[in-house]
């Protein structure tokens, strides 16, 4: 049925529609378009932020009202509007307008809706891409339940720096995985129909190289070559426009000294030329506008202009599109054609969100109650949570503890915080509903001697007697430590990494009484804890863990799951090494710490505190020797590596298998090792898998400068571990 707001001419174009071929939505986009005018067509590149929302200039352009805003079809999409009514309230505007064309909603949803999940560099964690896009799917579930059709994520970008505080909601360092998860995230959000009521349109985001942001500091400059990019920044970006993402959005920071909002290399030649890209391009918040401070576009109407000339469909917030675009068309600055073909698009978003034939479809009060916190969708919250827990050092098995505890000393503020259990940019997640681990083990009938042990706000230890009187108490210590969740996210760039020194001697002096002494750090990136890594006999690192994450913890510390999550960056051991990533080069003077001529430090090792894909199980694994299928093969022909992989422990437990490669001599140089597969498996105490991993150009090649895949001839090393440090090597010729 047709929803009744409709306007006269929409009806008329879409009983048109249906008399002839109503299933091809381009050609439904077509039709309406050639009704539109050129006023009309540019409203739907404008995307505006709800009011009480607003951090970034907006104003209304002469309407009393953003509901009269958008009743003269001059938006194209809202943001930032989270309730039903008001989304009601603003689509009915919008279906009163001449053509009735409805908004797209959209909406930061990172990490969950109103259930919220770990934070995504936290899922990446888990090296579980099933569970990884399960969550997305839960978070399309509750989101599509809330009325919004559109989250910006994932976020794709690369980064080796923990200092940028955006790498909480990436996946990492590393560009093969970065791409797997950026595909899982996509499928797990948009499924196979974006109409269906469990589904949401995705946005890779930001395009491209923000996570190269120099120094760490958020919004900075990047500069890199373009061989840089290819290899280890654009491929998450490349999977996502393979993985079919419905939209994009441009990156703030300049690329090749272009601002990705106006950069035509990123927007046409990558994007709609080499990839083909079909869906739109959103900029991000104001980058248009910012072109301006940036010193690249003289004033707001040079910068409508370059982006819209360089491809940026849809302007979030700061109206250059608004306020210039009719003129620029009108002098022939920007043909009319380059706003068709962006208007297109997004008209083509639209009727595959089935909007046009029901709007409303997302406002359903009855779905969003039944949704929203649901046991079903908690239930995989705690799943995804227990799976992101990266055991760190466990001496003497510690962990798990045992049943005979009953007296817990739990130490930290941290392991009481809703809110900072939730972690950063956590969209309308429900605080009240979160279950920090202070509550998880009341409810299960433990005694708790709490007792803070520093101050949350300046790290400096804080009655360290009590907490100490508390150890002494209990059967064992829990301590929480680390940053807090508002310190990592956007605009939460740090140029300190390490734990205060407040919470690293606690932790020392919880030790000193003797009791097992469990560290859970807590934290949105990569943190640095010396003292407590080299004291503590067992960690954890939880990052934030969500609405579930005292459960998932106490899943964790009991037993119940036996941790099998790998660090997704490397965790460096001193400030002063950031950005640090395995897959450096070897240079002309590869490190030799006995020879002072050569590539590090005299101050500090090279070696970082923990390597990426690290990470213990409360079991144990051995590796046999691996084997190739053939060790020497011709150009475009494949072999295998066989690896078979044995549980030693007495606990089942997995595994995350991991294949890296190096090019020993090439064309451009290559990297000591690059990850090119990984099987996550689970084994039962004494059970053995073969583990196989094909080999073929995709593991062996490499991009040029000029950006072609490619594979040379020549020696290589296949290498398979269970970390980026603890790898066995065996060697591949491709034959010229
Ligand atoms: C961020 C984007 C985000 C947008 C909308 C910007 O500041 O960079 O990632 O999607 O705001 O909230």
């Amino acid at each position: 049925m047709k929803y009744t707001f409709l306007s006269g001419l929409l009806l008329l174009s879409v009983s048109h529609l249906s008399a002839s071929t109503p299933t091809d939505n381009w050609q439904r986009a077509d039709l309406l378009l050639q009704q539109m005018t050129l006023e009309e067509k540019i409203g739907q590149m404008n995307q505006i932020s709800n009011k009480s929302k607003l951090t970034g200039p907006v104003s209304e352009r002469g309407f009393k009202s953003l509901v009269e805003l958008v009743e003269n079809g001059m938006a194209g999409s809202l943001l930032n509007v989270t309730d039903l009514q008001s989304i009601r309230t603003y689509q009915e505007a919008a279906l009163r307008s001449r053509l009735g064309i409805p908004l797209i909603f959209g909406l930061d949803v990172i990490h969950g809706m109103r259930t919220i999940s770990p934070i995504p560099l936290g899922e990446a964690a888990s090296f579980d891409l099933e569970a990884i896009e399960r969550s997305a799917r839960w978070a399309a579930t509750e989101t599509a339940a809330s009325g919004i059709h559109w989250t910006f994520a994932p976020m794709v970008d690369i980064s080796t720096d923990a200092r940028w505080g955006r790498v909480m909601e990436g996946a990492g360092e590393d560009p093969y995985y970065g791409a797997q998860v950026a595909r899982a995230r996509i499928r797990g959000f948009q499924g196979d129909d974006l109409s269906a009521p469990n589904t949401i349109m995705a946005c890779c985001k930001h395009f491209a190289g923000y996570g190269a942001a120099t120094s760490g500091k958020d919004y900075n400059s990047v500069d890199m070559s373009r061989g840089h990019f290819y290899n280890y920044y654009m491929p998450p970006y490349k999977a996502a426009a393979e993985a079919g993402v419905a939209t994009f959005m441009n990156a703030f920071n300049d690329f090749d000294g272009i601002p990705c909002t106006g950069n035509t290399f990123l927007l046409q030649e990558l994007l709609r030329g080499r990839w083909h890209y079909q869906g739109f391009v959103v900029s991000d918040w104001n980058s248009v506008e910012e072109m301006v401070p940036h010193g690249y576009a003289a004033n707001r109407k040079e910068a409508a202009k370059a982006a819209a000339n360089a491809g940026c469909d849809m302007e979030m917030c700061s109206l250059c599109y608004f306020d210039h675009l009719k003129e620029l068309v009108e002098s022939g600055e920007i043909p009319e054609q380059k706003i068709d073909e962006a208007v297109r698009r997004i008209l083509y978003a639209k009727f595959e969100l089935g909007l046009f034939d029901d709007p409303m479809r997302y406002c359903d009060t009855n779905r969003l109650r039944q949704t929203v916190l649901s046991s079903q969708i908690r239930a995989a919250a705690r799943d995804m949570a227990k799976r992101s827990i990266v055991l760190l050092k466990n001496d003497n098995q510690t962990l798990p503890l045992s049943p005979k505890i009953k007296h817990i000393a739990l130490i930290g503020p941290l392991c009481d915080s809703q809110l900072d259990m939730r972690g950063g940019w956590a969209a309308e997640g429900v605080v009240d509903s979160i279950v920090t681990l202070r509550r998880a083990l009341t409810d299960r009938g433990y005694t708790i001697h709490y007792a803070e042990g520093y101050n949350a706000e300046t790290g400096l230890e804080s009655n360290t007697a009590q907490a100490l009187q508390a150890a002494c108490q209990s059967d064992a210590v829990i301590v929480a430590v680390g940053e807090r969740a508002r310190d990592s996210g956007e605009a939460r760039s740090r140029g300190e990494l390490n734990l205060p020194s407040g919470q690293q001697e606690l932790v020392k002096k919880l030790v000193s009484t003797g009791k097992p002494v469990v560290v859970l750090v807590m934290g949105g990136r990569p943190l640095i804890f010396n003292d407590i890594k080299n004291h503590a006999p067992a960690i954890l690192f939880t990052w934030w863990l969500g609405t579930e994450a005292g459960n998932a913890l106490c899943d964790v510390l009991f037993g119940d799951y036996n941790p099998g999550a790998k660090l997704p960056m490397t965790f460096p051991a001193h400030m002063g090494q950031i950005p640090i990533y395995y897959y450096y080069k070897s240079t002309g003077r590869p490190a030799d710490p006995n020879k002072p001529h050569t590539t590090r430090f005299i101050d500090i090792d090279n070696a970082p505190a923990y390597p990426f894909g690290y990470g213990l199980s409360y079991t144990t694994f051995t590796f046999s020797t691996p084997r190739l299928e053939k060790t020497m093969i011709a150009p475009g022909e494949k072999t295998c590596l066989r690896v078979t992989v044995t549980n030693t422990g007495k606990r089942s437990g997995e595994e995350v298998v991991q294949l890296y490669v190096r090019d020993r001599f090439a064309s451009l140089t290559r990297p000591v090792k690059e990850l090119r597969g990984f099987q996550k498996i689970m084994l039962s105490p004494g059970e053995s898998r073969t583990v196989e991993f094909p080999i073929d150009q995709e593991q062996l090649g490499f991009y040029t400068n000029e950006g072609n895949f490619i594979v040379e001839p020549g020696d290589f090393d296949i290498m398979v571990g269970n970390s980026s440090d603890q790898l066995q090597t065996v060697s591949l010729t491709v034959s010229k």
